[in-house]
C-alpha cells in the first residue's frame, strides 16, 4: 500500500521542481493574505502574490482554489493558491483540520490529466501542522480506479503523482510517518468499501485480511461458517444463513512486548445488507456496499497501529456476514442464541449489524479488555440524529461516551456523545426470548441500538459504540480530503485510542 510515499524536503519553495506548487493564502479583513510557506514565492514574483490573488478575486476562504502561471519564476509552472480561511478561528484543532482540508482540496484539483508530481508549501511550521498537510495530500490524492477501463480523457487509469512537502519543522519526518501509516490504513479502508459486494463477500474480505495481517506482521485467525456453527456465533449464522456466501468472524491481534493494557476494537462486517426477509426498498439498498465500513476500520487502524508501534495490546473482531432474503434466510419471529448463550428474537431482519456484534462483543470477555470499542454503520437513525458526517459516540458510562468523542475530534473526525437511556430498553422486550432486535417504537433508534449492543458487554467491561452509518459513505460531492463513496472514517480515531490508551490517558 505504501506506493509512492510522501517526500520531505526543507528546500526553497520556488525550487521546487513539481509540475504544481501549492501555497496557502488566509482571509484577511482587507483580502486575502498570502500565507507562511509562500514567502519564498511572494519573492520570487516580486512582491507581487497578494495582489495577484485580489486582482484574480481570491478571498482566502477556506479550500477556494486559484491558479496562477508562474511565468518561469518558480520552478514549477503552476502555482496554486488554496484559501485556509480566517486566520484564528479558534484553536489548534480548527487549524489543523483547515490545513487538512486545504490540502486535500489543492491536490484532488490538480491530480489526474498530466499532472505528475505535487509540491505542497502550505504552513508547516511545526510537527503536527507538517502531519496535517502530508495527511491531506495523501487522502486528497486517493482515487479508486480499479473498475474504470479509461480514465476521463480515455488515456487509460493514471498513476498517481508524487507527493513533496516543504517543512522545517523538528519531528518532520515522523510526522510524515504518521500521515503515510494513517492514509495507507485509510485507503485500504476506502477501497474495502468501494469495492463491488459481488466481489467482497465474508470469504474474501476475510482473505484480504489476512494479506493486510501477513504484510503489517499481525496475528490472525479465521473462524469459518462450520467452526461458527460449533462454536455457538447464533448472530453471525442467522445473519449470513440466507446468502450463498457463508460468514466469517476474523480475529486480528497487535501485540507489544512491554504493553501494559488490551484493548478490543470491533467492527460491524456486513458485506451487503439488503435488509433480509424485511427487505429494504432499492433507494435504501444503493449504499449498503458500505455496510461493512466498521470492520474495514479496525482492519485498517490495526494496519496503521502496526506501523506505528504503540506500547498496548490490541484485538480486532471483524464479524462479516452477507445479509440476504435467500429461502434458507432468518425469519421475523425467528429465536437466535448469540455466543455465550443470551436468546434474542429477530423481529426485524434489517437489524443484523447488531446481531454479529453481539456475537463478537460477547466473545470479547476472552481477551480481559481494559476498554472496547465498536464501531458500525448501524442505524439511519444516526444519520436523522446527527446528519451525515457526525459519528454518534455511546458508551457504558457518559464520561466514557465524552472521552471517546474526545478523542475522535482530536483525531481529526466529526464525534458527538449520545446517551443510552435506560427507559428505553424495556421497548427491547421479548414476548420468548431474552431480549428482541428491535423495540415497537421507532423513537431514538440510534440509542435503541446502543442499548441492544450493551447486553452483550463482558460484565463490568469499559464500552463504547460508535455509530458511523453516515460518516462511512459519502454520497454528495468531493470535499477537502473526502472523496465520494467510501471515506475512511473511524480509522484515526481508533489509533488514537490506542495511542492514549498506551500513553495512559484513556
Ligand atoms: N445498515 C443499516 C443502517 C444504515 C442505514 C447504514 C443507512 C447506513 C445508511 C442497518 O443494518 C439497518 O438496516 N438498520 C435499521 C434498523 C431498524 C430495522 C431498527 C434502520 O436503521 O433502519
Ligand atoms: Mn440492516
Ligand atoms: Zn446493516
Amino acid at each position: 500500500m505504501t506506493t509512492n510515499p510522501v517526500r520531505i524536503t526543507q528546500e526553497g519553495a520556488r525550487s521546487a521542481a513539481a509540475d504544481a506548487l501549492i501555497i496557502g493564502v488566509t482571509q484577511g479583513t482587507d483580502g486575502p493574505v498570502p500565507a507562511s510557506g509562500s514567502e519564498d514565492v511572494d519573492a520570487a514574483l516580486g512582491n507581487t502574490l497578494a495582489a495577484t490573488l485580489s486582482a484574480l478575486g481570491a478571498t482566502g476562504r477556506q479550500d477556494e482554489l486559484t491558479k496562477i502561471s508562474s511565468g518561469g519564476a518558480t520552478a514549477a509552472p503552476l502555482i496554486v493558491a488554496v484559501g485556509l480561511g480566517k486566520e484564528d478561528q479558534g484553536g489548534e484543532r480548527a487549524r489543523l483540520e483547515s490545513l487538512r482540508r486545504a490540502a486535500g482540496s489543492a491536490v484532488r484539483a490538480v491530480n489526474g490529466g498530466k499532472t505528475r508530481s505535487i509540491a505542497l508549501s502550505l504552513p508547516a511550521g511545526d510537527a503536527a501542522e507538517t502531519e496535517a498537510v502530508a495527511l491531506g495530500a495523501l487522502l486528497g490524492r486517493y482515487s479508486f480506479t480499479r473498475y474504470r477501463t479509461t480514465d476521463a480523457d480515455g488515456a487509460g487509469t493514471a498513476n498517481s503523482p508524487s507527493l513533496t512537502v516543504l517543512s522545517g519543522a523538528a519531528g518532520a519526518d515522523e510526522a510524515v510517518r504518521r500521515a503515510q501509516a494513517l492514509a495507507d490504513g485509510m485507503a485500504l479502508v476506502r477501497d474495502l468499501v468501494n469495492t463491488s459486494p459481488s466481489q467482497l463477500y465474508p470469504e474474501t474480505f476475510a482473505a484480504e485480511a489476512a494479506q493486510v495481517a501477513d504484510g503489517a506482521g499481525l496475528t490472525i485467525e479465521v473462524l469459518d461458517h462450520q467452526a461458527l456453527a460449533d462454536g455457538g456465533y447464533g448472530g453471525l449464522t442467522g445473519v449470513g444463513q440466507g446468502s450463498v456466501h457463508p460468514p466469517r468472524l476474523v480475529r486480528l491481534a497487535y501485540q507489544h512486548p512491554d504493553a501494559r493494557k488490551t484493548v478490543v476494537f470491533a467492527g460491524k462486517g456486513i458485506t451487503f445488507d439488503s435488509g433480509g426477509l424485511s427487505l429494504k426498498p432499492p433507494k435504501a439498498m444503493e449504499a449498503m456496499k458500505s455496510d461493512m465500513g466498521g470492520a474495514a476500520a479496525v482492519l485498517g487502524a490495526l494496519q496503521a497501529i502496526a506501523a506505528l508501534k504503540p506500547q498496548v495490546n490490541v484485538v480486532g473482531y471483524l464479524p462479516m456476514a452477507e445479509n440476504m432474503p435467500g429461502g434458507r434466510a432468518q425469519r421475523p419471529s425467528d429465536v437466535i442464541t448469540i455466543f455465550g448463550g443470551k436468546t434474542v428474537e429477530v423481529l426485524n431482519t434489517d437489524a443484523e449489524g447488531r446481531l454479529v456484534l453481539a456475537d463478537a462483543l460477547a466473545r470479547s470477555a476472552a481477551d480481559t479488555p481494559d476498554l472496547i470499542i465498536d464501531v458500525a454503520t448501524l442505524t439511519g437513525a444516526q444519520l436523522v440524529a446527527l446528519g451525515p458526517r457526525i459519528a454518534g459516540v455511546m458508551a457504558s458510562n457518559d464520561d466514557l461516551a465524552t472521552a471517546v468523542a474526545d478523542v475522535a475530534r482530536q483525531a481529526g473526525e466529526q464525534a458527538w456523545p449520545m446517551p443510552l437511556p435506560e427507559e428505553l430498553r424495556k421497548g427491547l422486550d421479548s414476548t420468548v426470548a431474552d431480549i428482541a432486535n428491535v423495540a415497537g417504537e421507532r423513537w431514538g433508534g440510534m440509542l435503541v441500538a446502543g442499548l441492544f449492543l450493551k447486553e452483550f458487554v463482558p460484565d463490568g467491561a469499559r464500552w463504547a459504540h460508535v455509530d458511523i452509518a453516515g460518516p462511512a459513505f459519502h454520497e454528495g460531492e468531493p470535499y477537502g480530503y473526502t472523496p465520494k463513496g467510501g471515506t475512511g472514517a473511524a480509522v484515526r480515531m481508533l489509533v488514537q485510542v490506542a495511542t492514549d490508551v498506551a500513553d495512559g490517558r484513556l
